[in-house]
């Protein structure tokens, strides 16, 4: 039976590392992604699969697409290669290097290594603004059911859509406490739902409940720094992107012209997506590839 990559569905670690890689030998491609299933188990480290390798293998992944750059006028995304992307998790930042640096050399002949973001968990599971991130992510059976696929050879697969936020620290600072809590739709102070936050507030823009149809997804993201630069590594994990792109179209004012108020503070600077393969029999199932 096809099950989860299980760290999909676990907690946040305390640390971990997104590697992005740029596909330079296609030829290599099974080759290598069968040597990295020997390594991978799903939990300690989570593969995803970009849409430019799975072209590259001749495999179509229903529902696997490119990433768009524009979802709205004036906001305009890098995309950095998204040939293959691991999610590395674990609570000791020298043993992710290390097992970043096997896992590197592993799919040398045909991945480049792009883009490393370092990133880790904040307090109990807070943004960088302070704000409690994943409180309403949905929990047991109505996780799975946001995140995985349930029929099919996608069966217990996930789609991963990947934005790297980066945040304005000075113009947070600058908000008085009110507005940052109307911003986000909850008070920062005990992470109470606000009853009369404004119609721009995040939480509004993306309340699951209120899509047609419903839009949950699991968000897995975890606040990330470098030098004096930070920001969240926004990941929500899918059965399709479906739910995703609904609550960005809202985000971005598509559905009614309200922009939501994160972006007073806060731009989301590149995003990728990726499907991540079930395990079948405990190992990552490049089956759907051909491989
Ligand atoms: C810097 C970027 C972001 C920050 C700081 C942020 C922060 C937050 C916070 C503090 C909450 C409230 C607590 C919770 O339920 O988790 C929240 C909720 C939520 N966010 Fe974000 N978020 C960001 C980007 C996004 C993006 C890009 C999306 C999707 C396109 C998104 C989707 C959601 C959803 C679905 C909820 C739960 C809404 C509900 O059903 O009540 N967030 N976010």
């Amino acid at each position: 039976m096809n099950t989860a990559q299980s760290g999909i569905l676990a907690a946040l670690p305390t640390h971990a590392r997104y590697l992005s890689f740029s596909l330079n030998d296609p030829g290599q491609a099974g080759t290598c992604l069968t040597a990295l299933r020997e390594t991978i188990d799903g939990e300690n480290t989570v593969i995803g699969i970009g849409p430019s390798l799975a072209a590259a293998l001749g495999a179509t992944i229903p529902g696997l697409k490119p990433c768009p750059s524009t979802t709205a006028p004036g906001l305009s995304l890098e995309l950095p290669p998204d040939a293959l992307w691991l999610w590395l998790r674990g609570d000791d930042r020298g043993e992710l290097l290390h097992r970043a640096r096997r896992l590197v050399s592993i799919a040398k002949p045909a991945f480049t290594l792009r883009e490393v973001v370092d990133a880790f968990k904040h307090r109990e599971g807070r943004d960088l603004s302070g704000y409690e991130d994943g409180t309403e992510n949905p929990e047991g059976e109505a996780a799975d059911a946001a995140a995985l696929a349930n029929t099919g050879a996608l069966a217990g697969s996930s789609f991963v859509a990947t934005q790297r936020w980066q945040h304005d620290f000075g113009r947070f600072d600058a908000m008085a406490s009110d507005a940052q809590d109307n911003a986000i739709g909850r008070r920062q102070s005990d992470n109470e739902e606000l009853d009369d936050a404004p119609e721009s507030a995040h939480v509004k823009r993306t309340a699951q409940e209120s899509f047609a149809p419903e839009a949950f997804v699991l968000r897995r993201s975890m606040p990330w720094a470098e030098g004096m630069a930070g920001g969240l590594m926004f990941v929500a994990f899918g059965r399709s992107f479906d739910a995703f792109e609904a609550q960005l179209k809202r985000m971005t004012g598509g559905e009614d012209g309200i922009v939501d108020a994160l972006f007073g503070f806060t731009r989301p600077v590149s995003a990728a997506y990726f499907w991540c393969p079930a395990l079948r029999d405990g190992r990552v199932d490049l089956g759907p590839l051909g491989l």
